[in-house]
């Protein structure tokens, strides 16, 4: 039996807690995301009560494409597939949704889009198949060096002049980041004083669930901008896949990015 102070000591004293890691991986973040998903707009991954921006966005880039009953749809990061469900209203010929991972795939599944799982750089989309290609929100999260051969398979994929909107395109580097803790009561100190209860509490249970379910603490940052470019730099880009650039213009929420139209060059 252990009757020493130093060995009393060793089994009252708690476990120390592992140090929390960092992530930058982006799939992950979409991975994880759909596994604790709450309702549809979390794939949408713009944070939560967006619902309605979402939605003028994707208004926007209907209009901007000028959709009709004829097209046949990819959009390249479908999110919470509200472009998607503005296509069948509007009764194209086809609409299928891209996403990064299984786990997203079977969300949306449920819900009863038509989506599968690919990434920017090999779409799983037939040649010229699509009279409207859409990739929103995506490319910013794309690392740099997989932007060129992403922009050639939007080519491919692509029928003779059909309508290609690439949105969302970063023309600033990353805002400030929030710093990267060791420790999870840094952590939740500093998510309470910046993001308030909510987020400090959305913390928590995810602590308590790496301790639980024996998971390493990583948190991953779904933040961070991966490529960005100037106007000038992207169109040269695009031009180089063999899209030409109808017009660009600045977005909106947030008004450090751009987004870009352009036709499959004949
Ligand atoms: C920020 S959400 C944007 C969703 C939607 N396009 C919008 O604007 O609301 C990013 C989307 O890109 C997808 N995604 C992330 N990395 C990707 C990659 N490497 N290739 C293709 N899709 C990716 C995710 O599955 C997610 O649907």
């Amino acid at each position: 039996m252990l009757s020493s102070p130093d060995s009393a000591r060793i089994c009252t004293m708690p476990a120390a807690q592992p140090k929390i890691t960092h992530s930058d991986d982006y799939v992950e973040y979409c991975r994880e995301t759909a596994r604790h998903v709450r309702n549809l707009h979390d794939l949408a991954l713009r944070g939560r009560n967006k619902e309605e921006i979402t939605r003028q966005i994707h208004e926007r880039i209907v209009e901007a494409v000028g959709l009709e009953p004829g097209d046949d749809l990819v959009d390249i990061g479908c999110g919470d597939g509200t472009l998607l469900r503005m296509a069948e209203r509007i009764g194209t010929e086809s609409a299928i949704g891209l996403l990064a991972t299984a786990e997203e795939v079977a969300v949306a599944q449920r819900s009863g889009f038509n989506v599968r799982q690919g990434f920017t750089d090999q779409l799983p989309i037939a040649d010229e198949s699509a009279s409207v290609v859409v990739c929103n929100n995506v490319l910013l999260i794309v690392p740099r060096e997989k932007i060129a051969g992403s922009l050639r398979e939007m080519y491919r994929i692509a029928k003779h002049h059909a309508r290609i909107f690439v949105g969302e395109i970063p023309f600033v580097p990353n805002p400030d980041a929030d710093p990267k803790f060791e420790t999870r009561r840094e952590t939740l100190s500093y998510l309470y004083r910046t993001y308030g209860l909510r987020t400090w509490f959305g913390m928590l249970r995810r602590m308590a669930y790496w301790t639980v379910a024996g998971k390493p603490a990583v948190i991953l940052d779904g933040s961070r901008i991966s490529f960005y470019a100037m106007p000038e730099e992207f169109i040269g880009m695009a031009k180089e896949a063999g899209l030409d650039l109808v017009r660009y213009w600045q977005h909106e929420h947030p008004n450090t990015r751009n987004n870009y139209l352009f036709r499959k060059a004949s």
